[in-house]
Order: C-alpha cells, then sequence, then structure tokens
C-alpha cells in the first residue's frame, strides 16, 4: 500500500491500485450519501440478497421509540440464511468451517455436514423439551459444538445465550438465572496454554448457585474426569448417536423480529445486561457490513480470530461469513502457544487470505519480535482487521509491514455488542490512518457532541453518538427494557440519539478517533468489564465491606484492574490476604477480571450522594492532580 501525502492531515496510508481495482465500493462518499439520504431504500436492497419465507411490510417501525422494529412483518431464520440456501447450490460442498484445537488436532465441516450435525443437534435439543421462545444457555471452549450448538438453537427458534469460556462461576450463574434457562450446553472442558481447563465443573457449581437448568448436554473434549450427574447430566455424543438425534429437522418460521440470541455484556451496574439481537436486523446488518467492510470474495479464507462467546465471535465468526457462503476458522488456544508462530503457521497452512483480531493480541505477539512472522509464507494475506479497543499507531504499523507486508489494509473497526456489526470503519478503498477507525459505515450517522448535543470542534474530545436506528441494534435489554432507555437513549432523549458509552474525537477530515470508554467501563485485553462486577466478587470475600475497581493503563493489555478494598471490623491487610482476594475474583468472574493491584483503605471517596468517585482513586493510582473536588464529601 502506497504511503503518500496529499490532502489529508497527518500520516496517511493510500490504498494500492490492486486494491481499488479489486474493490466492490469504488466510491465511498457517493455511496455513503445514498444510504443516508435514503436509510430504508438502502437497507431495503440489502434484505433483498437475503432468504425470506415472507417479504417484509415496513423497512422500518419507528412508532414505538427507541424500541425500533426493523423489516416487520417479514418471516425468516438465520439458518435459513447461514446453512439451507447454500445447501441448494454449489456452496453446499465447500468448506463453511475448519477448525484447529490446540494440541493440533483439526477438523472441517462442508454447509453439508454442518447442516447434519445442526439438524441433529436441533432434533436432540426438542427431545431435551426446547420450544420455541426459550433461551438455552452454552458454556463452551472453542471447539465446533459451540457453533453447532448456537445453530441448532436459532434453527428451532430457541434463542441462544453464549456466556464466554474463560468466565467463571458467579458470572455463568447469574447469566443462567437472568435468561431462567432450562438447558445448558457445556463441555468436560477445552485446551488453553497446554492444560485442560474445567468447564464441567464450574457448570457443576454454577447450576447448585442457579438451579433453573433441568437438562446439560456434555461435549467431550479434553477426556479429563468431571462429575456427571444422574438424571440432568448427558453426554453430547451419546445423545448424538440415539434415533432422537435425526438428521431431518425443520428450520423454524421466525418474525424478523423474533430473538435470536441474548448477550450478556458489561455495563456500569453490577448485573451484566443481557442484549437482545433479532433474526431479521441483525442477519441483514452482519451480512451487509462483512460484504462491503472486507470485501468478501467467494475464495476467500477467513479468520476472526476472536471468542465465539463475545458478540465479535457472534457476528464475525458464526454469522456474518456463513450466511455470506465463507469458510470461517475456528481456533481453540492461545495466540502464543506452543511458540509465537501459532497464528501464523495458521496463516501459512490454511491459506487465509483475511485476518481480523484486537490490538492486544497484535501487541501479545509483536513482543516477539518480527523473526516469528518472517518463517511463514504470509502471501495469502489481502486484508486484515482490528477490533475492541484503540489500536496505537505502533501497533499498527507493526500489524501492516511485518503481517501485512504494506500491502494489506487494516479495517479498524469500532462496534459493540449492542450495535450487533461495525459502525464505524474504513472500507479496503479509504485512505487510512493508523489509530482511527475512518468514518461511518452506510446508513449511519455519527457524531462527537458536547453535553448538550452540539457537535465538538475538529480535534476536541466529546461524546460519541449514533443519530439514526440501523437493523443491527439491539432491540433491548432482556427483561429490564427501562435500563434500555436509562442507559442509551435518555441523555440525548430530545434528539432521539444512541448514545455510545465512549468518548472520541474528530479530525478535520472527519475521521473519527475513538479514545475509550467514558463510563465504568474497562477494556482488559479487549474484554469488556463492569467496575462494579469486579466490586459485586469482592465484596462477595467475607474480608472486605466496599470496594472501587478502576482500570488503570496498561501497554499490552489497554487496561488492568485496580481495587481498593476496605476490610471488615478487625480484619487487617496482608500480601496473603491481598493474594486470596486477587484469586476470589478470579474464581468468581475470571482470569480476565483478576485485579493487578490491591489495596487497602480506611474509606473510599464519595460524592455526597454516596457515589464512588472512581477518578479520585484513579488520578491518586496514577500519581495525577485529581480535578475537580467540589462534590467529595470528605
Ligand atoms: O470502547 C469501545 C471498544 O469496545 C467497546 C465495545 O465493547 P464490546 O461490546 O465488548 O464489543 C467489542 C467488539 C465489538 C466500545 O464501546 N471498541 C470496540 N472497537 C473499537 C473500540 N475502541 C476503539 N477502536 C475500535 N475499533
Amino acid at each position: 500500500m502506497a504511503k503518500q501525502k496529499d490532502k489529508l492531515e497527518g500520516d496517511v496510508y493510500y490504498p494500492s491500485q490492486e486494491i481499488l481495482e479489486s474493490s466492490r465500493v469504488k466510491d465511498y462518499d457517493c455511496l455513503y450519501k445514498q444510504s443516508i439520504e435514503n436509510r430504508e431504500g438502502f437497507w431495503e436492497i440489502e434484505a433483498g440478497k437475503l432468504s425470506w419465507y415472507k417479504k417484509w411490510g415496513k423497512v422500518l417501525d419507528d412508532s414505538k421509540k427507541p424500541f425500533y422494529k426493523w423489516f416487520t412483518g417479514g418471516k425468516i431464520n438465520i439458518v435459513a440464511n447461514a446453512i439451507d440456501r447454500h445447501l441448494v447450490s454449489d456452496t453446499r460442498n465447500k468448506l463453511a468451517l475448519i477448525w484447529e484445537g490446540e494440541p493440533g488436532d483439526f477438523r472441517t465441516y462442508s454447509f453439508f455436514a454442518l447442516n447434519r450435525e445442526v439438524s441433529k443437534f436441533g432434533n436432540v435439543l426438542k427431545a431435551l423439551g426446547a420450544k420455541k421462545g426459550d433461551v438455552i444457555t452454552i458454556y463452551m471452549p472453542q471447539i465446533p459444538e459451540l457453533i453447532i450448538a448456537m445453530l441448532a438453537c436459532a434453527k428451532i427458534g430457541t434463542a441462544h445465550s453464549v456466556v464466554y469460556g474463560g468466565f467463571s462461576v458467579e458470572a455463568l450463574a447469574e447469566r443462567i438465572s437472568d435468561a431462567q434457562s432450562n438447558i445448558l450446553i457445556t463441555a468436560d472442558g477445552g485446551f488453553r496454554r497446554g492444560k485442560p481447563t474445567n468447564l464441567k465443573n464450574i457448570a457443576n457449581d454454577a447450576m447448585r448457585r442457579s438451579p433453573t437448568i433441568i437438562s446439560c448436554v456434555v461435549v467431550k473434549r479434553t477426556g479429563e474426569e468431571c462429575f456427571m450427574e444422574g438424571d440432568r447430566d448427558f453426554w453430547y455424543h451419546d445423545l448424538m448417536s440415539m434415533p432422537i438425534a435425526s438428521a431431518k429437522c425443520e428450520t423454524e418460521v421466525m418474525d424478523a423480529e423474533d430473538p435470536l440470541f441474548i448477550l450478556y455484556t458489561s455495563g456500569t451496574t453490577g448485573k451484566p445486561k443481557g442484549l437482545v439481537h433479532t433474526h431479521g436486523g441483525y442477519t441483514v446488518y452482519t451480512s451487509t457490513t462483512f460484504r462491503y467492510v472486507f470485501d468478501y470474495q467467494p475464495e476467500d479464507r477467513w479468520w476472526c480470530a476472536a471468542d465465539p462467546g463475545w458478540i465479535t465471535g457472534h457476528s464475525y465468526i458464526v454469522y456474518a461469513p456463513m450466511i455470506n457462503g465463507a469458510t470461517t476458522i475456528l481456533y481453540e488456544g492461545a495466540p502464543n502457544y506452543p511458540y509465537p508462530n501459532r497464528w501464523w503457521q495458521m496463516i501459512e497452512k490454511y491459506g487465509i487470505n483475511i485476518l481480523y483480531t484486537s490490538p492486544t493480541a497484535i501487541r501479545g505477539l509483536m513482543r516477539f519480535g518480527p523473526s516469528w512472522a518472517e518463517r511463514h509464507d504470509l502471501s495469502s494475506l489481502r486484508l486484515l482487521g482490528s477490533v475492541g479497543e484503540p489500536i496505537n499507531p505502533e501497533a499498527w504499523k507493526w500489524y501492516h509491514e511485518v503481517i501485512g507486508k504494506g500491502k494489506c489494509p487494516i479495517m479498524d473497526t469500532w462496534w459493540q455488542t449492542e450495535t450487533g456489526g461495525f459502525m464505524i470503519t474504513p472500507l479496503p478503498i479509504t485512505p487510512l490512518k493508523p489509530g482511527s477507525a475512518t468514518k461511518p459505515f452506510f446508513g449511519i450517522e455519527a457524531d462527537v457532541v458536547d453535553e448538550k448535543g452540539n457537535s465538538v470542534k475538529p480535534g476536541e474530545e466529546g461524546t460519541l453518538v449514533i443519530k439514526n436506528p440501523w437493523p443491527g441494534m439491539a432491540r433491548t435489554i432482556f427483561r429490564d427494557p427501562d435500563q434500555y432507555i436509562e442507559k442509551y437513549w435518555k441523555q440525548f432523549e430530545k434528539q432521539g440519539w444512541y448514545l455510545a458509552g465512549d468518548s472520541a474525537k474528530v479530525d478535520k477530515d472527519g475521521y473519527f478517533w475513538i479514545i475509550g470508554r467514558n463510563d465504568d467501563v474497562l477494556k482488559v485485553s479487549g474484554y469488556r468489564l463492569g467496575s462494579a462486577e469486579i466490586e459485586s466478587a469482592l465484596i462477595s470475600h467475607p474480608a472486605v465491606t466496599e470496594a472501587a475497581a478502576i482500570g488503570l493503563p496498561d501497554k499490552l493489555k489497554g487496561n488492568i484492574i485496580h481495587a481498593t478494598v476496605i476490610l471488615a471490623e478487625g480484619i487487617s491487610g496482608s500480601v496473603e490476604l491481598e493474594d486470596q482476594l486477587k484469586s476470589h475474583v478470579q474464581k468468581e468472574i475470571g482470569p480476565i477480571a483478576k485485579p493487578k493491584f490491591v489495596v487497602f483503605a480506611e474509606s473510599l471517596p464519595k460524592t455526597r450522594s454516596g457515589k464512588i468517585m472512581r477518578r479520585v482513586l484513579k488520578a491518586k493510582a496514577l500519581g495525577q492532580e485529581a480535578g475537580d473536588l467540589t462534590t467529595l464529601e470528605d
């Protein structure tokens, strides 16, 4: 990719002639303008590329703002698009999924084979009593059965709630309980850095805390011993070999607005929010963004190196690629196990054309130097992508030079669990500025505003808002619609804008630069965690009465967790207690939530209304001035 300076300000990387010629979109400005002037028309054309049982009546129903509805009256199922329609074309024999386990074992599934597994498992779920409208919880390592389980749920009309396999007991229990799931799909464990994880034992503890589960299906992955309860727990392979697992399973006809899944994510309260996505709008939005942003070509092998347990994996490992008939890659383990060339080896071995990952992963691999990548043939790569947190220019350049050999544009995509798909993102033809997510996707009007809603001047920091609805937007928070309004729509109620929760800048060229969260949400290695969740885990330890968790900047992980705790009467702080508290958080939420620092204090800085002033703690931990303290109580 040529690097030159012209009209655009700063460090700009222009696409090569080859990229310009191969790109599906030749003129972003023109298509963007059309998509904004006739938003519904734009989405109608995109929706028309999919397979519907019945065409929609209205593209957008905004009669109950902010509870927007898309493609109302339409009948669809995401699986009819991700699998069924491919079975009647040549795509039937194409690889839908290439999976590699950490120990080096691998499996591949054609669309035909995937359909068989999904249909069989759909019938198993039905035999276990699953019905349209239920929510089924999935807690799995990164193995094909995770994807099969998600697709099977969608196929029979149940919503899935996937809980990230790195989460632990309390995080899982709380999600099962909020979703009121009767069925849990899990595994004995998975492999991470050469060691088996023990998911089933964690699931057992979680089911004890949250007793709604009637049936638990367990995939045998590691072969490690685990406790199976007589009439509740069943092995996946046993069920799949029974006559109930017939390979003929009708795909359920769903309303466009029927829920496809709930995905819990961290917000500013202790309780994770279950964001609800639907069969219609989400199918349209994810498939369209994938096709345009990564300029998907039928011969591409696509690798989104995320975990299917997070939105990135839902949208861009599973659904969007499969709807487009793409070959998607899933890898089970750590990027640097057994050596830091593991990913580069995968790219060479499978001839991967597009790699989409997080800044944390790039920074983590960059630490080992370029030689690990240089010993592999990475020439199959055409495009690269980044997501989850701001990418620092140094990591961007390393990714561009060492991995992309200077010829692969990097799609730095800004989006959220709430948005379903990419919102601010380059296209391959977009001139790139390292660290900027560039411009809004088609149909999206984004802005950076002050508290009153006035656009801030170029280069000034403000709040990121989206000024219009889009098909992939979460429809509500499961069983908590008031919070949905409160969190996302209240602040700019008059204008009807969506509040993203991020601060950002726009430069003179209209390029967006995301700075980070401006609420109490942390991004640890790109994973989203709430201060309040970490605090509740700390308080659940008998030695702690109060706690405040903050994120401190970290070069590798983005944020690291710093916790200040107040101990119960008669207990004094010690190094042992510090370690105990760190392990306690790890056991309750998971390793990603383990605080790096735990400090003991006599009191916490609070406002007169009793809110913890985390910014004061942050300033103190960083040795900075605390700023305006007029609202501080003491
Ligand atoms: O702060 C932004 C950051 O990730 C948040 C959303 O997190 P989550 O719902 O877990 O979804 C992550 C994957 C889509 C955002 O509010 N974020 C996401 N992508 C970027 C980013 N920050 C900067 N640049 C990005 N490309």
